[in-house]
């Protein structure tokens, strides 16, 4: 934008300026003349484009501009207060178990999934209420996916929006972040574990997996499919009623979800893509099987 208010200065210099008289040059040759008019004339042009830049420059460009640089002057400035220990290490455990899917467990972000939320410049220019408004609400028109609200955890109370922002804003200043214990993956609940062995039909040994399976699910595919693998709109299908999952037996299964399904692969039917493993490289084959466990157990009792 600058250069190109420079470009246009000398023409804008030129009527500006026709008043305007070089001091008298008359004992010098033509041609020192002209030279000394022609330096004379581009530093005034050059002073008057430098001014004109500046007086253009509305503050919408400033705001754009510090709005830009917003998470650089967060380094920059003097650390806030140290955030509260229990609410960033609650908020902790939560990003962990709703947002990684998409953010990643550090918040850096997943290659086409959510956004490197630690130098985030919007992130940095929000107050806590924008953020937990924003966090609440999702991105329905998100890229290169959409963000459900509340992360597509429906469960999260007010009280547990305030710890996700405390521990975002501990993501984006590390001088503000409270020393953390390693995160410790909550085991399944005591409702998942009863809810797996009445599916196991008392089998406590297929419980165990499908226990497991839920937390993989809960953690990996639940952001996009949804807490009951009803489907998220606009992120994930429904994975209870639906034909090609019965289809396919537990190894092509899970061998679909290792590989994904881009957006532009023929047998994609939504345009959103599947991401290779739901965007968690880490899980093991057997965690996929158990969360295939799970899900077939959600069929049968979906009946
Ligand atoms: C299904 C994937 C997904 C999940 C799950 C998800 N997000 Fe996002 N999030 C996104 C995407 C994609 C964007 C970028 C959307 C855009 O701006 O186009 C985003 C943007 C954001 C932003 C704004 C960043 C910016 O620079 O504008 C914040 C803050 C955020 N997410 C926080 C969270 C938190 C906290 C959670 C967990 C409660 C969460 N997200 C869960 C996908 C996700
Ligand atoms: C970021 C969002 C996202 C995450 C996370 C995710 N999926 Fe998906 N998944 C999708 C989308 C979108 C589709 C549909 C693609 C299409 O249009 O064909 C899909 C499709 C599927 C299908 C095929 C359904 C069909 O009818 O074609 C299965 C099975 C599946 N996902 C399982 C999982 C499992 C298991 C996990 C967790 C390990 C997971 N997904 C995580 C977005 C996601």
């Amino acid at each position: 934008m600058g250069s190109y208010q420079l470009h246009k200065s000398p023409h804008t210099g030129t009527s500006n300026t026709a008043h305007w008289r070089p001091p008298s040059t008359s004992q010098l040759p033509q041609t020192a003349r002209a030279m000394l008019l022609a330096v004379l004339f581009s530093g005034a042009s050059i002073a008057m484009g430098g001014y004109l830049m500046k007086a253009s420059a509305s503050s919408k460009q400033e705001a754009t501009r510090r709005l830009i640089e917003a998470h650089q002057n967060l380094m920059a400035a003097p650390a806030l207060a140290e955030l509260d220990f229990d609410q960033a290490l609650h908020g902790r455990d939560l990003f962990v178990g709703t947002c990684k899917a998409c953010h990643g467990e550090q918040g850096t972000g997943v290659p086409g999934l959510g956004k490197d939320l630690t130098t985030s410049p919007a992130v940095a220019s929000m107050s806590d209420a924008a953020l937990l408004k924003l966090i609440a609400a999702g991105r329905p028109q998100g890229n290169p996916v959409p963000m459900p609200p509340k992360g597509g955890n429906d469960a999260l109370s007010d009280s547990d929006m305030a710890d996700l922002v405390a521990y975002v804003r501990g993501l984006q200043d590390p001088r503000r972040m409270p020393d953390l214990p390693a995160f410790v993956a909550a085991g399944p609940s005591e409702a998942d574990k009863a809810n797996a062995l009445a599916a196991a039909g008392g089998d406590e040994e297929l419980a165990a997996y499908i226990a497991h399976g839920a937390v993989i699910y809960a953690g990996s595919c639940s952001a996009c499919h949804g807490k009951d693998a009803r489907g998220v709109k606009g992120n994930g299908k429904d994975l209870i009623d639906n034909e090609f999952c019965k289809s396919l037996n537990d190894d092509d299964m899970l061998a679909f979800i290792k590989r994904g399904r881009d957006p532009g692969d023929p047998a994609n039917t939504t345009g959103v893509g599947m991401p290779a493993k739901g965007g968690n490289p880490a899980l093991k084959d057997d965690d996929i099987l158990d969360v295939i466990e799970y899900l077939r157990s959600l069929r049968a009792s979906s009946k």
